[in-house]
């Protein structure tokens, strides 16, 4: 990642200054079209990001596309059971193999334009008419689908859209020993809900990563988990992601309205674990809640600087699944609840920012996670590589923002 964002590089340092000095994004950040689209190119394409779950295609032949910065990856799973990602791009004259969203289950890949078709793998099975006159010593072998980068990992599915990025297990160094735990790759998923909210998808991360806000919007939440519980709480990433955690009231099992569930605590939680809700936003785009006995995920997809479509699923033991008559709702509803006070609070901070006279403001220290996500962001838009926390002045200064200090 070497372009820089079309931002000013004085706000950019204001940004990237020590926890306590620091100031938000410059408000460009959040409404710049420009920025948005920097953004699609270097966060979304130009790296590792979450296209779903490896759930979403459980078997051999199954076949999706989902977005990819301004273009979309078409994934398929593979005879032997590997996710592979291709550009969503015919080899013929460019035609989608299928539109976001869509979903088959084929033998083959067929594009529905003038129906040249691929083996699983990419090559090119069929191009019909190319075997007649002029054509007829055309080299199907140079014509397979482009593959991207694609990796599994507990469950979600990551494509490098760049095709160029450092291995994903630098994107998510440390973030193993979080979310191992809970075995995410086992879970099935009972419930998924989607959202479209006016808001910039960083306004939505920066919301996930803190607590300050759940005294005044979030009655429910403070019922079952203390709001000042996470203040402190934030891992060590050594990777492109943040996290904290916060605990659950004594007399809470789970968030619920109820504090109560219907479920059984995941296999093999140990203590700590089981009196805990996780939060991770690993970047771009995915957001995984692990509680004591179910996961929330959110996928982030950004549309435009200030809209963002979201993905919310929950996935408990395949044991709870299995049990007859287990209703999930209990989880389902209250995390519902809440999100739609969050996106209420970050469609005003989109309008809010909206006002020229906006300027950057300072984060409390039961923030500590915003700050963490500003600063990967702040150092991603300076070209700097993606790490949680302020750069040293070393690595300012090869990016000529040291000067401005
Ligand atoms: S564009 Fe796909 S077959 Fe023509
Ligand atoms: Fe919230």
């Amino acid at each position: 990642m070497t372009e820089r964002a079309p931002i000013d590089p004085s706000q950019l340092e204001a940004s990237l200054r020590p926890f306590g000095e620091s100031r938000m994004l410059p408000r460009d950040a959040y409404v710049s079209e420009a920025v948005f689209s920097w953004e699609q190119r270097n966060f979304f394409a130009g790296g590792w990001m979450c296209v779903g779950l490896g759930s979403d295609l459980p078997d051999p032949g199954d076949q999706t596309a989902r977005s990819l910065g301004h273009s979309s990856v078409f994934l398929t799973r593979d005879k032997q059971g590997r996710v592979r990602a291709f550009a969503n791009a015919c080899r013929h004259r460019g035609h989608e193999l299928l539109a976001c969203g869509e979903k088959v289950n084929r033998e083959i890949v067929l594009c529905p334009y003038h129906a040249w078709s691929y083996r699983l793998n990419g090559d090119l099975r069929r191009a019909p008419g190319y075997d007649r006159g002029e054509l007829a010593n055309f080299n199907g072998d140079e014509f397979g689908l482009v593959e991207l980068p694609c990796e599994e990992w507990h469950g979600y599915v990551f494509v490098d859209g760049s095709g160029s990025a450092p291995p994903l297990s630098e994107h998510l160094a440390g973030l193993d020993e979080v979310i191992a735990p809970y075995e995410t790759e086992r879970l099935v998923v009972l419930g998924r809900h989607s959202y479209e909210v006016a808001s910039n998808w960083k306004i939505l991360t920066e919301n996930y990563e803190e607590c300050y806000h759940c005294p005044v919007i979030h009655p429910q939440l403070c019922k079952v988990s203390p709001p000042e519980s996470g203040e402190g709480y934030v891992h060590t990433a050594a990777g492109a992601w943040v996290g904290g955690w916060m605990e659950l009231r004594e007399d809470a099992e789970t968030m619920s309205i109820s504090g109560s569930t219907n479920a059984t605590p995941l296999r093999g939680l140990d203590a700590f674990r089981r009196r805990i809700v996780d939060y991770v936003g690993v970047f771009p785009n995915v957001l995984i809640s692990p509680h004591p006995d179910y996961v929330m995920t959110h996928v982030l997809t950004p549309l435009s600087a200030g809209r963002t479509f979201i993905e919310c699923s929950w996935a408990f033991s395949p044991e709870d699944a299995a049990r007859p008559g287990f209703d999930p709702s209990f989880a389902i509803d209250f995390w519902d609840v809440t999100n739609k006070q969050d996106w209420l609070a970050c469609e005003s901070v989109q309008r809010g920012l909206g006002s020229e006279h906006a300027v950057p403001g300072v984060l409390s220290a039961a923030e500590d996670g915003v700050y963490q996500f500003v600063t990967m962001v702040a150092r991603g838009y300076a070209g700097l590589p993606l790490l949680p926390g302020a750069p040293d002045e070393e690595e300012l200064a090869t990016r000529g923002l040291a000067r401005l200090a």
